[in-house]
């Protein structure tokens, strides 16, 4: 056990700025599983699952490999990008449904791994925990915090029933984590939606393992350990809300469509993000995909995906980033920011003008 730390530094005045994202980065495991190597364990096809879901390959965990040891490597790659040290960080969210132990906290282990001396909690909200993370970090840095550290993180191979190949084609690991922080130069403030539906839940679950259903030999059993999915019913839910949630968040923000320089869906299934795509009618040049390396890594997906578009130039300070993500509960977040405003250059006076209204 570590010393105590001291109690997170609040600062005494709120923030002058706007929250942006400061820093970033991502973990995936070293193993690649493809659609052919699961031809050879259930009764599946390259073919149904490249045309079903646009899945050609997905990262597997390693045995070294836990939840909280991919949050920690992309947090400190997201550190170093931030270029702030640990002491620098007032809070850190785990966003995950695949956490090491119902407790402590993952986010706990992130914070002690990393020397941050601020507090620490987990956040399950499904698919849509990364979404939900990221607006409670933006208000508290708008509130009263400097920086805080967002992390998506799954092991979902693990709660992934082998045998089931309705589900277990789908998903694959990884983290990928964010600082948000006090942000001077943005043209508009941050804006997120969140949503549920509980009535759905039993849609997307993972039955035993909670204090509702303990863990018996009967739970195991009967495979209750495992994710069960209605998949057309979350297909369904899936395809409506993505370009709803998106339209809401722009209008929140006082943009249109037509403002957004990249588009970053939950990367579920790219049938679902070709439909929400029509719908919304943002030119797909403007979407970044890349489920078919990683498959649904669910919290982790929103980050993974900005790190990589980031890295292949396909985001630049300042640009409009439209993000939307939905998963079990049934849950669902889209967040519109300014993509590394901190970066800008002053603003310049009719951009302020036009972000006060005038
Ligand atoms: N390989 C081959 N055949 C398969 C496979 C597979 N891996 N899986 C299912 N099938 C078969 C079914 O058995 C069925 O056969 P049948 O017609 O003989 O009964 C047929 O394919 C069609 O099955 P559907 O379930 O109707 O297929 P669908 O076109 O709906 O695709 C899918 C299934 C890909 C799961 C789709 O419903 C989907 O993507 N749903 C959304 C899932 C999702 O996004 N979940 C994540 C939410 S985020 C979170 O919080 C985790």
């Amino acid at each position: 056990m570590t010393t105590p730390r001291a109690t997170q530094r609040v600062p005494a005045k709120p923030a002058a700025g706007y929250p942006t994202i400061r820093g970033w980065g991502m973990y995936v495991p070293e193993r690649v599983m493809t659609n052919h190597e699961l031809e050879k364990l259930i009764d599946t096809s390259d073919e149904w699952i490249t045309a079903r879901t646009g899945i050609k390959e997905r990262r597997i965990a390693g045995p070294d490999d836990t939840t909280s040891s991919m949050a920690i490597e992309a947090s400190r790659r997201a550190l170093e990008r931030a270029e702030l040290m640990p002491e620098d960080i007032d809070l850190v969210i785990v966003g995950t449904a695949t956490p090491d132990f119902l407790f402590p906290a993952t986010a706990c282990l992130v914070q002690d791994a990393l020397g941050i001396s601020g507090g620490a909690f987990d956040l399950e909200a499904g698919c849509t925990s990364f979404m939900y993370a990221l607006s409670v970090a933006s208000a508290m840095v708008q509130s009263s915090m400097r920086n805080v550290l967002v992390v998506g993180s799954e092991v979902l191979s693990r709660i992934l029933d082998w045998s089931d190949r309705s589900t277990c084609v789908l998903f694959g690991d990884g983290a990928g984590a964010v600082v948000v922080s006090e942000g001077e130069h943005a043209r508009f403030a941050p804006q997120y939606l969140l949503g549920s539906d509980g009535s759905g839940g039993p849609a997307l679950c993972v039955p035993a393992g909670g204090s509702r259903m303990p863990a018996s030999e009967e739970t195991v059993r009967q495979r209750m350990h495992f994710v069960k999915m209605a998949g057309p019913e979350v297909f369904r839910f899936a395809t409506r809300v993505v370009a709803d949630a998106s339209r809401q968040v722009l209008a929140r923000a006082e943009l249109s469509v037509a403002d957004i320089d990249l588009f970053i869906p939950h990367q579920a299934n790219t049938r679902i993000i070709d439909s929400a795509v029509r719908r919304l009618g943002v030119p797909t040049d403007r979407v970044f995909i890349n489920i078919d390396r990683y498959g649904n890594t669910s919290s982790a997906s929103i980050p993974i995906a900005m790190c990589e578009a980031d890295e292949q130039g396909r985001l630049h300070p300042g640009d409009t980033v439209v993000m939307v993500g939905f998963g079990a509960g049934l849950t669902w977040g889209a967040g519109a920011v300014q993509w590394a405003a901190h970066l800008l250059p002053e603003r310049k006076p009719e951009l302020v003008a036009s972000a006060v209204g005038s």
